[in-house]
């Protein structure tokens, strides 16, 4: 009998004994190739040696040092090192452990500084399961059912589809629905701030196009609204630059980071400006493992990794390599729809949900290819293997899919 919470759905069945770069061994001795990467978590790979290290060495010093009762010497370097690689304009850094603690705390914040109580989001975003930020979830309804009432003050504005024929008419629908949510639901002296994904995720791994995210920014500027950028899932080299909003000519009012951040050790990180940090009144946001000195060590470490020589060289090529095997595969089976992504963070979309699920069975079973969907149809197969992939191990991957694709035609 399983002591554990029925809560938690399963991808694959497989007990893990030990992982190492792409690869992870399960309990009877099996290797998978892993391109769910802990949901887009292990950036540098399961068990990177200088990431263990750096965690087993700190771990040798303290802890725990409780950031209200102390400070440690990994917060300002670590706060630096993030000052270096976030956007201009970002130089001010709160920790936490979670992408969902690091959404409420850019919420908390943009309220405080504006002194307004509402927030925009977009339909199909993920921004994390806690009340607010379920609250400003839209990707799929099994995150929100049943969890009534939901925080109020948040309202949903469309995302251009990535599918519609015509781009521009649908981003200038999705621009037009904007303006109007501002004149109709929540005057700009109302809104604090709109939270984007600059690449939504759950929602199915869809760049947000630049005519739409820069327009929604603009409007940002003229009202005084903040933009939040959440990266949870798009940063840390994810996309191939530190952060996908540097593909946009738009400067983050608030940045959110999680999941790659530190490796998979539970750790987030907020960015923002002084100016605006400066509006935070002290002790009105915190928590006992904030700034959680391993959890710094694992950064640290991380950034080191992923600022090699060549490192997010390697993201783009891989990338490049990997959308272009899925479109060959899109070109031999009318089944698919899209293929579509930045850097190592892809999706190849089918017309049918169950055909997802047999290829991802399929891939499991016969190519021990460890895959997750997305979207709110599941339509979507995302691809986001560890960024230290390579060209060998994308190459099996879109052999593995190919084979499913055919073998479930
Ligand atoms: C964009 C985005 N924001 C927030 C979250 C929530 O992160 P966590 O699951 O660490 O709370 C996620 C998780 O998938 C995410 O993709």
């Amino acid at each position: 009998m399983s002591h554990l919470s029925n809560v938690w759905f399963s991808v694959t069945p497989l007990q893990v004994a030990s992982g190492h770069g792409c690869w992870v061994t399960t309990t009877d001795g099996e290797e998978y190739l892993d391109f769910a990467a802990g949901i887009a978590v292990n950036s540098t790979g399961h068990a990177h040696p200088q990431v263990a290290q750096a965690i087993a060495d700190q771990a040798q010093r303290f802890i725990h040092a409780q950031v209200n009762v102390f400070k440690h010497d990994l917060l300002e370097p670590l706060a630096a090192k993030l000052a270096e690689i976030t956007p201009a304009g970002i130089d001010t850094f709160f920790y936490a452990n979670s992408g969902a603690e690091i959404t409420e705390a850019a919420v908390k914040l943009a309220k405080q500084a504006t002194k307004r109580p509402n927030i925009i989001v977009f339909q199909g975003s993920f921004h994390g399961r806690t009340h607010m930020a379920m609250a400003m979830t839209t990707s799929k309804t099994v995150y929100r059912a049943g969890h009534a009432p939901l925080p109020g003050g948040v309202y949903v504005s469309p995302f251009p589809d990535p599918l519609a024929s015509d781009q521009e008419a649908a981003i200038n629908h999705a621009l037009k629905a904007f303006d109007r949510l501002l004149l109709a639901e929540t005057a700009p002296s109302e809104t604090a701030a709109v939270i984007m994904e600059p690449v939504q995720g759950e929602g199915g791994y869809i760049p947000a196009p630049r005519a739409f995210l820069e327009g929604v920014a603009a409007r940002c500027r003229e009202h005084g609204i903040l933009f939040i950028a959440d990266e949870v899932q798009s940063g840390f080299g994810r996309t191939g630059n530190w952060f996908a909003i540097e593909q946009y000519d738009v400067e983050p009012d608030i940045i959110c980071m999680a999941k790659g951040i530190a490796s998979g050790f539970p750790f987030a990180a907020l960015g923002t400006s002084r100016a605006i940090d400066d509006r935070w009144p002290k002790g009105s946001h915190g928590g006992t493992y904030t700034g959680n000195v391993l959890g710094c060590a694992a950064a640290l470490a991380t950034i080191d990794v992923l600022t090699a020589p060549g490192f997010a060289d390697n993201v783009n090529a891989r990338g490049a390599q990997l959308r272009d095997g899925l479109s060959a595969i899109m070109a031999s089976d009318a089944g698919v729809v899209d293929v579509r992504g930045l850097g190592l963070m892809n999706a190849i979309q089918f017309a049918d949900p169950a055909r997802v699920a047999a290829i991802q069975k399929h891939c499991l079973e016969d190519g021990r290819l460890i895959l997750m969907n997305a979207g709110t149809y599941g339509t979507a197969l995302r691809l986001m293997p560890p960024l230290v992939v390579t060209a060998d191990e994308v190459d099996t991957a879109v052999g593995a899919i190919a084979a499913a694709v055919k073998a479930t035609a």
